[in-house]
Order: C-alpha cells, then structure tokens, then sequence
C-alpha cells in the first residue's frame, strides 16, 4: 500500500502498465479474441435478484456478446437457475417475456418445462417412439447469486466458483440491497467499443471537466482540488474507488426543497457514519464519502451511494457497438416527499450519464483509425489499467512495454 496526498492505494500494481496499446483490442479480430477468454470464460454479472423474488417468477434477458437468450427463473425450491431460452424440440424461443407461473409452454407446437428445467408435457407423445423426457431438459447455464445479483457463466465448466472469481471481495457486501427498490431503467446502444465505454465509468479524472455544469461542485472540496479519489484498490477480477464528497456543496434550489423533506440522493452526498454501512462500500471508512464505483470485470459497474446504487452494463454487441443497461435503486419510497425525490434525482444521473457517453463514440472511432497507438494513464485511472492487465492475463497475451512514449512520428 502507498499513499499520494489524498488517495489510500491497495492491491498490486506492479504489472500495471501505465501506457497501453489500443488498436488492435478494438479490431473486429481483438474483439472475437475477447469473446473467446473472456465473455466465455467470465463470471458475468447479468440480472438483478430483485426481479425475480417470488416462486416461479422469471426474466428473460438477452446476452449480447453471445447472441443467446437466458431465462432465468426462481424454481418452486427458491433456487435460482439460468437456462437457454430454447426449446428442446426444434430450437423455438421457448419464453418471450418476465412473468410468473409453474410451468413454461412453447408457443411452436406446445412442449411444457417446469421452472425447474424438467420436460413435464410433449403433446401428441405417442408419435415420438421411445422419448426419453429425462435427457431433454432445459440446457443449463451455470448460475451463482451473489447478494442482489445473478451471475452467468457459459464455460462447459467454470474455472473456479463465483467466490473465487471474486475473491476477497465476495463477502464484503451482504445486505447493501436490502431496503431499496427499483426507481429507474435506462437502455442505450453506441456505437462504441465496450472497452472505451467501461473505461469511462472506472475512473473520476474527468468529472471536472465533462460534468462541470450539471455537476459542478459535487466532488472535491476546498481540500481536494483536483478530486483525487479517496481510495483505490485492484484486485484479481476488479477494481474499485471511494470518491471524495464536497461538504460545502451548494444544493440547488430543487435539491434544497427535495432532499429537505426526503433523504439526500445524487449529486447530493449526506455525511454517513461509514460503520452503517456493509464493510466493502467505502473500504477505507473515509468520512467525507461520496460515492463508491466498482469494476467487476469485464463489463460490469456498480455504483453505491448512502442512499441508493447503480448497476451499469457495457455489454458488447460487437467490436463497435455496446449496449448500455443502467438499473437505478434508492431506498424504499414512504410518501410522495420520498417519490419526488427519487424522480428528481433520476432525471439529474441521466443528465450526468448522457455527459459520460459522449465521449465514447468519437473516441472509438478516433481509435479504429490507428492514429493513437497507445493510450496513457494516472495514477486516478488504476482501474483502467487493471481492466487491460485482467484483459490480457486472460486472453494470454505477452503485450511489451512500449518504449519510447513520448516519441512523434
Ligand atoms: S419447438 Fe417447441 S414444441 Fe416444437
Ligand atoms: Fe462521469
């Protein structure tokens, strides 16, 4: 561990690089490259537990990446399970929708799955001699939940389990959901790279600049001009930072009014006793806490605050275009007060949100020419540079230092 003036470092860092070569990872060829060892090999966050809370009640979700359909469904034994969404006999969608119910029905020719998986009903089985229904349940896809998320893995078998992938972290955050509801969704497709839109999320550099009318005064500080992160810590699948809260920010007046009568939420950060909250969100029990952002590698963001979380997905569609999914939480509303603050407080994240992808589609096409042969990092962008050291460790690649970076052609 190593201290600058504001920001706590943790977790190793020597095989950071702080210049990395760009090109060739958002080719359409890096990009089969990545489809092959890392979406699918990956523990792959993909869904909110919260939608699926009762017995039999499932979601369908696409996988862009991939190109395949999940039904993932809580079973009558209240185990969550994740299945291809195709049928068994001649490879219809099997499920077009969320719902709830016991059983699944092919919309083709009538074939029924229980929330199980199990084949429970062939119309006319008499005319397919010697069936066997106990070899033709859903094909399933490994699923772990871990707190308010499902993860998915399409490996034949996974290297390691969920706690592993996520090692030291994955204990570090039970119950950070509990009490919250659903207060927004948003969906978007760029024409951007994921690893140029991920990368936008990991770090706080540039909130003084793309967000210095929406969001002027939200970070920082008189002590922390520059809004260093308060803490920053790699690990082996993810990476993380603690922002830094302005107490002296100015509410506007609709803040002043809203979260006077309700419970701060963005951009407005209330102090908070930080041994209130689950021990992974702000590690470092920083006292003037903003906000939290974790990486899980590869394409995931999750975004806690005191008050409510983030969940964003860079999911690619392929090398050159991501789909955003942005799931926002706060807590549960108790009145009209708590409702308006929630409205208020989303319409603000999308205006910040809308800053962020900005940037990201002129930046990958810049990139795709081949005029930027690398790309240079701080120290506030670690979480950049691990995405591409995970990136490279699992795509096996030896990438050599780049020698002469300030060379001009
Ligand atoms: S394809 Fe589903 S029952 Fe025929
Ligand atoms: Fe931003």
């Amino acid at each position: 561990m190593s201290t600058n003036s504001i920001t706590v470092f943790r977790g190793e860092t020597s095989h950071l690089k702080r210049m990395v070569s760009v090109p060739d990872r958002i080719s359409p060829e890096g990009y089969q490259r990545e489809l092959e060892h890392i979406f699918k090999k990956a523990w792959l966050p993909t869904a909110s537990a919260s939608d699926i809370t009762d017995k039999g009640s499932h979601i369908v979700v696409d996988v862009p990446p991939l190109k395949t359909s999940v039904i993932i469904v809580r079973g009558q034994d209240d185990v969550v399970r994740a299945f291809q969404n195709v049928c068994r006999h001649r490879g219809d969608k099997l499920v077009q929708r969320a719902g709830c119910g016991k059983q699944f029905t092919c919309g083709f020719h009538g074939w029924r799955y229980s929330t199980e998986g199990a084949l429970i009903g062939v119309t006319d089985e008499t005319q397919f001699p010697d069936l066997d229904r106990s070899k033709l349940g859903l094909i399933p896809v490994h699923c772990e939940v871990w707190n308010d998320l499902i993860f998915l893995n399409f490996a034949k078998t996974p290297h390691e389990p969920l706690s592993a992938w996520l090692g030291g972290i994955y204990d570090q955050y039970s119950g950070y959901a509990e009490g919250r509801e659903k207060t927004g969704e948003h969906r978007v497709v760029l024409k951007a790279n994921w690893n140029m839109a991920v990368n936008a999320f990991c770090e706080g550099y540039h909130n003084m600049y793309i967000h210095k009318y929406t969001v002027p005064d939200y970070q920082g500080g008189k002590n922390n001009p520059m809004r260093h992160r308060a803490y920053i810590e790699v690990g082996k699948r993810f990476g993380r930072y603690s922002a830094h809260a302005n107490m002296d920010h100015k509410r506007t007046p609709a803040e002043a009014v809203l979260y006077g009568r309700s419970k701060p939420l963005f951009p407005s950060f209330p102090r908070t006793d930080p041994d209130t909250l689950t021990p992974g969100i702000n590690p470092s029990r920083f006292g003037e806490w903003a906000f939290d952002i974790v990486h899980l590698f590869p394409h995931f963001v999750f975004n806690p605050t005191a008050n409510s979380h983030l969940y964003m997905w860079f999911w690619p569609i392929d090398a050159e275009h991501v789909e955003l999914r942005v799931l926002s939480f706060a807590f549960k509303a108790r009145n009209a007060a708590d409702r308006l603050a929630q409205a208020y407080s989303r319409v603000r994240i999308r205006e910040v949100l809308r800053e962020d992808l900005a940037t990201m589609e002129a930046a990958s096409r810049m990139i795709a020419t081949g005029a930027l042969p690398f790309m240079v990092f701080s120290q506030q962008e670690l979480l950049i540079q691990n995405h591409y050291a995970i990136a490279d460790e699992m795509m096996g690649r030896n990438v050599e230092p780049i020698e002469r970076p300030m060379a001009v052609a």
